[in-house]
């Protein structure tokens, strides 16, 4: 294909293109939708940025020009020149009075782009995920994944906190050992990390506050509107750190996520939907109530029917508990100190009560689960080792991790966001498939 990819006019994007009104401008992009009324077009163009309503009147161009958009074909792709026209009834603001277009690329009649502009079923579009992704909704989704990521980095950077890399392919559990993904590792066995926490202890000993952000792996067999099987991780953890200062870290964290959303990324919440009000609520301070005051509310709700199940104490947070309990807030609420018998091996015991976990769950509102997990962690060498038998993991693997509490142990606390629970809540989703570009779960892995 030989095309020269620019016009004469300066090169913008739908983005930009507030600043250029008044002046001819040329946009790369594709067709994604196109209305003809007789003597007129209206292709709608796109180019990743954005969305932008072209208005092409037949005696206002050549004839070639006018017959190569006329009946041209969704997803084509184009170079298109035309003059930036402020009209306040478009969605961005602006139209293009189009002068010029280049077809890049036609796409043929006999073979058209599958997703056509009406209701696809879910299934038809994640097997087409990869076109599926052109969408001004699913983009618009992924740049806020984005903007999520990038304030996620910011937040840490900014106090002072290293990035340090974990590894994937890790020899032990982390979180339990029934959701590995197994891996032939020459002759060894490995596994894909399920959470790059035990080694960011380590780092954290070094450099005392750290943080690490990457793909974590379970191979959780729940079909679920929270579970994927590969998803991204940011775990902050910290040295000389107690439970209080983690709580106020993660409220701290969320809050700063949601401004940064509202302040960057408004235009695209709206396209998805997003009602803005639930968001601009959310600041610090959030509820924080103990798991004996979860299991209550819990009771309570049981009894005034809002619950099928009666909760028993002992018993883990199922989706519609937490779905429940974070019912009741209309900010995040964090859930502290659970059992430990259902908690990781690595937590630390509270000293009041040694049957509880120094542990804390973040439950975003509006029914959307936890979106962090982190706990203060055991920095006892003795009870460390007697955990990791009972739990019974593979010593072994596990004595470096131990080494950590030989040579100068210290309280120390940590947590885990996954991004894409995050991006679902801020989004206002029904599904966590649509917060990462190619998402992996039980039955889906392509494309
Ligand atoms: O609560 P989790 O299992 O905690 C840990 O992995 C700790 N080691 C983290 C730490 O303390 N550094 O997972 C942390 C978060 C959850 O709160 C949730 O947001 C997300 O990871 N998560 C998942 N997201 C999508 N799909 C899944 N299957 C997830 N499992 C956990
Ligand atoms: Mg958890």
């Amino acid at each position: 294909m030989q095309v020269s990819t620019t016009m004469s006019s300066p090169l913008t994007t739908i983005a930009d293109i507030g600043k250029h009104e008044g002046q001819t401008v040329t946009l790369r992009g594709w067709l994604y939708n196109l209305r003809e009324s007789g003597k007129l077009l209206f292709p709608i163009f796109r180019d990743g940025s954005g969305v932008i309503q072209g208005v092409l009147p037949k005696n206002a161009v050549s004839p070639e020009i006018f017959e190569a958009v006329k009946g041209l074909t969704q997803e084509s792709s184009v170079i298109v020149e035309g003059k930036v026209r402020a009209d306040k009834r478009a969605p961005g603001g602006y139209e293009l009075d189009v002068s010029d277009v280049q077809v890049v690329q036609r796409v043929s009649e006999n073979d058209p782009y599958p997703i056509s502009l009406k209701e696809h079923g879910v299934d038809f579009l994640m097997e087409h995920r990869h076109l599926w992704v052109r969408t001004p909704r699913q983009a618009a989704i992924l740049r806020v994944r984005a903007e999520i990521i990038k304030a996620a980095r910011d937040f840490f950077d900014e106090r002072g906190f290293t990035l340090t890399d974990p590894p994937i392919l890790t020899p032990a559990a982390c979180e339990g050992t029934t959701t590995l993904f197994p891996v032939d590792y020459f002759d060894e066995q490995a596994y894909l990390t399920q959470s790059g926490q035990l080694y960011i202890e380590a780092t954290a000993m070094a450099l005392g506050k750290v943080y690490s952000f990457g793909p974590t792996f379970r191979a959780e067999k729940s079909k679920t509107r929270r579970h994927l099987t590969e998803f991204w991780m940011v775990e902050p953890e910290i040295a000389y750190a107690t439970l209080d200062d983690l709580m106020q870290l993660a409220e701290d964290f969320i809050s700063f996520l949601v401004k940064r959303c509202l302040d960057r990324r408004a235009s695209d919440l709206q396209i998805i939907g997003r009602d803005i009000s639930k968001l601009a609520k959310i600041e610090a301070p959030f509820a924080r109530i103990t798991y004996d005051e979860a299991v209550k509310l819990l009771q309570e709700g049981h009894a005034k029917g809002a619950l099928e199940n009666n909760f028993e104490w002992g018993g883990d947070l199922g989706s519609p508990d937490e779905t429940y309990i974070s019912s009741q807030f209309d900010k995040p609420v964090m859930v502290h100190r659970y059992p430990a018998k259902i908690k990781a091996f690595y937590m630390e015991p509270d000293p009041d009560r040694p049957d509880l976990a120094l542990c804390v769950d973040v439950l975003a509102p509006e029914g959307y689960g936890e979106i962090i997990g982190g706990s203060q962690r055991m920095a006892s060498y003795d009870l460390l080792l007697k955990r990791i038998r009972q739990h019974g993991l593979p010593e072994e693997a596990f004595k470096w991790y131990l080494d950590l509490r030989k040579y100068g142990s210290v309280p120390h606390a940590g947590f885990g966001m996954g991004i894409e629970r995050a991006v679902a809540w801020i989004c206002g989703l029904e599904h966590v498939r649509e917060t990462i570009p190619f998402p992996r779960m039980l039955h889906r892995l392509y494309p």
